[in-house]
């Protein structure tokens, strides 16, 4: 049983969604999470992650490894008490702790492709939910953002606690995602902003209510068929990263790169300190953007159209 979860990119709003601001994120089909399950000739539930070199009996793994308590999750919520013989093959081109969600994206595939295997058809809601939970596990007070975008395959407009609004682009355009290759767990980031803002709430809470306007904006700019006007908001967006302490001197230099390249606006996306940025582009300069941000240390670099 075959299933496979992308990846994502923020385009606006990341750490302000935590706050209750909304955020906007769409699904990146080029990288993305494969999982196939299949019954085994030995007894056991056997895990093959190459990506991460791990080769072991889920009963051999401690309890909070990243992967078989993901696993551990699925069965209790649905009810499998006792383990099938089963080899669990997990295949990723995403880059771990990059901001491009691999964590989500791991834990979709798997809670799809082993409610799957049980012939237990689960809704995206139900498997939104559950990977939610999962999420909690690993990132402390994640906004439910990565498993949403992820889950439905679709550019959303999220805000937590609200209903799901999901949206579609009046007109395609180009992003330029730039990865500097070092990794940076959300947790952390959003753990120091989380710091930052019970020492100055007032400070931090003006932030949060601009990138909400940003986002706003920024949504309406997109469905109107007017996705140029992005630039500058990314460009505005970045700022106020820069000023929560997310960004990093080698995300600054990608962005700034993105922008002498030819980018109409560039900044860093997800939980930042490392990971990826983006960078809207007019088609015909993407290549050109891409080649700037190699020159300027970029460790690779993803070309995306968003519908
Ligand atoms: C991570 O992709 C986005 C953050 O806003 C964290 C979250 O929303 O859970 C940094």
């Amino acid at each position: 049983m075959k299933a496979t979860a992308p990846g994502k990119i923020i385009l606006f709003g990341e750490h302000a969604v935590v706050y209750n601001r909304p955020a906007l994120a769409v699904p990146v089909e080029q990288v993305h999470v494969d999982v196939d399950v299949l019954d085994a000739n030995e007894p056991g539930v056997w895990i093959h992650a190459p990506v991460i070199n791990l080769q072991a009996e889920l009963s051999t793994l401690p309890s909070d490894h990243p992967i078989g308590s993901v696993i551990l999750k699925v069965f209790q919520h649905l009810g499998i008490l006792t383990f099938p013989n089963i080899s669990i093959i997990i295949n990723s081109t995403i880059p771990v702790a990059a901001g491009l969600g691999s964590g989500a994206a791991v834990s979709v595939a798997l809670v799809r492709a082993l409610s799957s295997f049980m012939s237990l058809s689960l809704t995206n809601e139900q498997v939104n939910q559950l990977v939610f939970e999962i999420e909690k596990l690993h990132h402390g007070t994640p906004s439910g953002i990565d498993n949403t975008v992820i889950t439905y395959n679709m550019p959303v407009y999220y805000m937590k606690d609200k209903p799901i609004e999901t949206f579609r682009s009046g007109k395609p355009f180009t992003i330029v995602v730039g990865d500097t290759g070092i990794p940076a767990p959300t947790k952390e980031s959003v753990g120091d902003v989380r710091r930052l803002w019970l020492r100055d709430s007032n400070r931090f809470e003006v932030i949060f209510n601009e990138i909400a306007q940003i986002s706003l904006i920024a949504r309406r700019s997109i469905e109107s068929g007017r996705p140029e006007m992005l630039g500058e908001l990314m460009d505005h967006n970045h700022e106020f990263l820069q000023q929560m302490t997310v960004s990093s001197p080698e995300l600054d230099v990608l962005v700034y790169a993105a922008r002498k390249a030819g980018a109409l606006g560039a900044k860093l996306s997800g939980g930042g300190r490392g990971g990826n940025m983006i960078a809207l582009v007019d088609p015909a300069l993407a290549e050109s953007v891409a080649e700037g941000l190699m020159s300027a240390g970029a460790k690779r670099t993803i070309i995306t159209e968003i519908k």
